[in-house]
Order: structure tokens, then sequence, then C-alpha cells
């Protein structure tokens, strides 16, 4: 049987190229894939967010975000427990309390779901870290992150309050307190409360040092209840086309006393993570937000996205970048998948 003229085969001089370069010989099996892998994902790099609630065996689903719940403190015990069991490595708490106020005193309240969990956890977890989000939307009734004149966010009265949660949290047995306000001066302001007295002076701080006002935290609003009343976070949280100033901010807080810095969020500020990391060699956090979730959620219910595969190739990108810490609302999902 003669092959036919136009067959491939009948070109002899494609036949074989003569290259020295073949890419594709280390992509040829699943075995050499796994050898020459550049980066690779752990649980441990996994800190998973968690929304505290009052009440008891409260589990109630938050709309956008599919597999995120509002848990009452016997209930966030259990979800800690089997993200520690998964390899998980910390849990980063929010809290919804009962009341809210216009100066966000609930943020202190030795009493509230946040403290109340974070104390439960340290008891029934080992080994499990306990991060505390540190920051006022939460608690004001207005939903802003800081105490108002007018319609202006005031910076040095916030920090005040930042200092009395920070502080609170640490009392609660937080290992780390992460401050995620934007207020200038609030990092040094709280290493200095922390360690007064030497009280607190183990307790790390995890800074979101370049947080972007991002249109991507949408549906974590809903999850923690605290979308402003009027107007936006443009005044405190960093502008997306920035990332000299982003350089700025992480320098400062480091000089403040911030023993981890964070970049938010974390897919569409990937050059912010590297060059972060690049700059200053600490450890980096960077924060898979709620929107950039709720994405890959929305468009695998529609079945049209592989979910598995687009939550693994999400965060090995943002690993990839330089992240040593990624908060990822897929932090059980993600550690089972590589179990
Ligand atoms: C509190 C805070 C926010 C997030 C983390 N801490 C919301 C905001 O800044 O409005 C967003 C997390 C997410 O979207 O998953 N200030």
């Amino acid at each position: 049987m003669s092959s036919h003229a136009s067959s491939p085969t009948a070109n002899r001089h494609l036949d074989r190229l003569d290259l020295t370069e073949r890419p594709r010989r280390l992509r040829r099996s699943p075995a050499l894939r796994r050898m020459v892998r550049e980066t690779r994902l752990s649980p441990d790099l996994f800190v998973y967010p968690l929304f505290a609630c009052e009440g008891h065996g409260v589990r109630r689903e938050v709309g956008s975000m599919p597999g995120v719940y509002q848990l009452s403190v016997d209930e966030i015990v259990k979800e800690a427990a089997g993200a520690k069991a998964e390899g998980v490595s910390g849990v980063l708490l929010f809290g919804l309390p009962a009341h809210k106020d216009d100066v966000g005193s609930g943020a202190y309240d030795p009493a509230a779901p946040v403290q109340r969990a974070v104390t439960a956890i340290k008891q029934e977890v080992k080994d499990l870290l306990v991060i505390t989000d540190v920051c006022l939307c939460e608690y004001t009734s207005h939903g802003h992150c800081g105490i108002l004149r007018g319609e202006e966010i005031l910076n040095d009265p916030t920090v005040g309050q930042l200092v009395k949660a920070a502080v609170s949290h640490a009392e609660a047995g937080a290992d780390i307190v992460a401050p995620s306000d934007m207020m200038d001066g609030r990092v040094g302001a709280i290493r200095r409360a922390l360690d007064e007295g030497g009280r607190f002076t183990d307790v790390a701080i995890m800074s979101y040092a370049a947080k972007y006002c991002s249109a991507f935290y949408g549906p974590f609003r809903d999850a923690a209840d605290s979308a402003p009343a009027f107007g936006d976070r443009r005044t405190h949280q960093m502008d997306p086309a920035n990332v000299e100033e982003a350089l700025r901010e992480v320098a400062i807080d480091i000089e403040e006393g911030a023993d981890i810095v964070m970049v938010k969020p974390a897919v569409h500020y990937l050059d912010v993570i590297t060059k972060v990391k690049e700059t200053f060699g600490r450890p980096t956090a960077a924060y898979h937000v709620s929107g950039e979730y709720a994405m890959l959620k929305a468009a695998a219910r529609n079945g049209w996205i592989d979910e598995p595969r687009a939550m693994m190739e999400t965060l090995t990108a943002i690993r990839r970048a330089g992240a040593d810490i990624i908060i990822t609302y897929y932090a059980r999902e993600a550690a089972r998948a590589l179990a």
C-alpha cells in the first residue's frame, strides 16, 4: 500500500526534525509532569475564612457564596475541626454581632461571636491557627470601616477602636490579628497596645497591607452584612491602578511591626503579590476574595467551567506569583482535592 502524496509521512523533510530542544519530552506522562512541576500546593498554605454569628446550631448558607455559611459558635468549632483534619493551617474569623452602633463598639465586646469563637476553637481544635479580622464595618450601623464625621471616615479615632478590637481578640486567645481597615497608623498602634506590659508580645500581626478598593468584595458584604449604607471605601482602600503605592503601604506596615503582609484581592493583583514578595522577602499572604470565589461557583453551576480544575489553576497561579499563604473559601475543597 503506497502512501498518498498529501499524507504527512510523504514529506520526508518534515518526517523527523533535527531538534535539540523538545520541551514536550517532559510533558509526556503524569509522572514526568509531576517531577518537573515548579509550583506545588499544599493545604499548609491555606487559611479558611469563617463567619461567626449568634445562636446555637445555626448554619445559614450565604446566597452569593455557595458552600459558605454563617455559623454559630458550636457550628464554627465543627467547621474549624473539619478544616484542621484536612490539613488547613488556620482560620480567619469574621463576626456578625447582634447589635451595631455608630462607633462599632461590638468589635471589642468580649461576649461577641468572634471572641467566643476564638476561645472555643483554641480550646477544642488543637494546633489550628486562629486569625481574627480587625475592622469596624461589620459592627457599625452605617457599614463603614471607621468612625464618621458627616460622611468623612475619621482616621485617628478609628484607630483607637481598632486597637480595642485587636486587644480583645488577643484576650480571647487569637494567635494572629489581621487589621483589614486600611486606616493609617493602625499596625503600629495595635503592636504597641499588644506589647503593653508584655501582655501579648507573641500575638502576630497579619496586615492587610495592600488592600484595594475592589468590586470583588460584593458577596462578602452579604456574608458579613457589612455593605456601607452610603458612599464607598475609596478614601481608605487603594486605587486598583496603583502598584508603587502598594509597595509604600507594605513598607509602612513592616516598619510599624507587621509580621505578615497581605495583598487583596489575589487574582487581579498577581503582579502586586510578586513585587511585594520580591521587594520585601516577608511572609506574604494573598486573599482570594468572595467575588473571585463566587465567579467560579457561578460559572461552574452553569456548567461553563470545570470547577475542580479552575479552582486548582487559580490557587496555583496565586502561589506561582509568590504568595506564601492563601486565604480562600476553597481551603477545604482544595485540601481534599490535594489529599
Ligand atoms: C472588612 C473586610 C472585607 C473583606 C475582608 N475584610 C470587606 C470590605 O473591605 O468591604 C473582604 C473579603 C472578601 O471579599 O472575601 N473590611
